[in-house]
């Protein structure tokens, strides 16, 4: 046994009401402890915590606190984090500034840097754009809709290693191979545009207040190589264990508010990432073009020069990864 199982794998019983699917397992209790974890286990967080904005997760939580009481839990969830994350490990925490709290989750993270992580870099999560994704008329006239989140990058210390190619994008202009590594990827950088798998409207819910996609920690767990384990203190509807199970990678969630058949379910739905269409109209026409154009003739001859053939691949690529031929 390598010091990354579980405490509860050692032997011990597993608190009654966990979860376990295949690989992943949810505890049903308060992650302000988490003693089925042994220190330094764990190599990978990806949270969302509570808001502390009047969510109705269950109706025995109270989610709307005095600051100072939300924080003080806050920080006794993320010293239990400290405690169990590697010394290469990486947490990506995620936490959204509303309309009438702007400015909370720069408290959050700075809560977690007392906790002892350090801030390495802020991503910004886009949830909508250009009318695509995720949508709450949320400015109520004084400001405009929230469309994005943060995402802080904390780790313990000097040690950990990411690879942000993992989640990288082929270059647009192919003669950059080679330039700076022999592989077609390029780091996509730190704003993720990763929208709901599905849209809610209002005759149709989730299930639960404030789940983040799939797609949001299935990025974050790709970019740290070698991960065995996963942790999310506040599993929710269990969308970082979905990502873990699709990826293959053991996870842990703590979540005393639960509803295991929907945690269940999100589990067993298998996630496929999938390429985002960033400018739906556009793109749908050029794919139609492209249907009704045919394949296109290659530039060759004495009159085509380098520089065309190079805006044709681009143009071929293009019309290749929108599912034209
Ligand atoms: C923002 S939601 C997380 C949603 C999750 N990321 C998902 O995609 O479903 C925060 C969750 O923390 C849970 N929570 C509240 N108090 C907690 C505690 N003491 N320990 C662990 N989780 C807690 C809430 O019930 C809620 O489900």
């Amino acid at each position: 046994m390598d010091g990354k199982e579980t405490a509860s794998m050692e032997g011990r019983p597993s608190p009654p009401g966990d979860l376990r699917v295949r690989d992943q397992c949810v505890y049903f209790h308060s992650s302000e402890e988490m003693p089925e974890l042994l220190p330094g286990s764990v190599d990978v967080i990806v949270t969302s915590p509570p808001y502390n904005r009047g969510k109705r997760y269950h109706p025995s939580y109270d989610d709307h606190r005095p600051e100072t009481e939300y924080l003080a839990f806050l920080e006794r969830v993320f010293r239990e984090c400290h405690r169990v994350l590697s010394p290469t490990g990486v947490f990506f925490l995620n936490v959204g500034d509303g309309a009438e709290d702007q400015g909370k989750s720069e408290r959050v993270c700075r809560v977690a840097e007392a906790a002892g992580f350090r801030r390495r870099q802020t991503l910004i999560w886009v949830k909508s754009l250009l009318g695509k994704g995720h949508f709450t008329p949320s400015g109520r006239g004084r400001s405009f809709a929230n469309v994005f989140e943060y995402v802080f990058l904390l780790v313990k210390g000097p040690g950990y290693r990411l690879d942000p190619k993992a989640v990288g994008i082929p270059y647009a202009d192919k003669s950059n191979v080679g330039r700076y590594s022999p592989v077609d990827r390029r780091d996509a950088g730190n704003v993720w545009f990763i929208p709901y798998e599905e849209t809610t409207g209002a005759t149709r819910k989730k299930g639960h207040e404030a789940p983040f996609p799939v797609g949001l920690p299935h990025r974050a767990i790709r970019c740290v190589p070698g991960a065995s384990l996963v942790l999310d203190p506040f599993a929710g509807t269990g969308a970082t264990l979905s990502a873990a199970d699709a990826l293959g990678i053991r996870g842990v969630g703590y979540e005393p508010y639960p509803d295991p058949a929907l945690i269940q379910r999100r589990i067993d739905t298998p996630y496929v990432p999938r390429e985002e269409i960033l400018i739906p109209d556009l793109e749908k026409s050029v794919r139609f073009l492209a249907a009704r154009a045919g394949p296109l003739p290659f530039p060759e001859g004495p009159g085509s020069s380098q520089r065309k053939r190079e805006r044709w691949r681009v143009v071929r690529d293009v019309i290749q990864r929108l599912g034209g031929d």
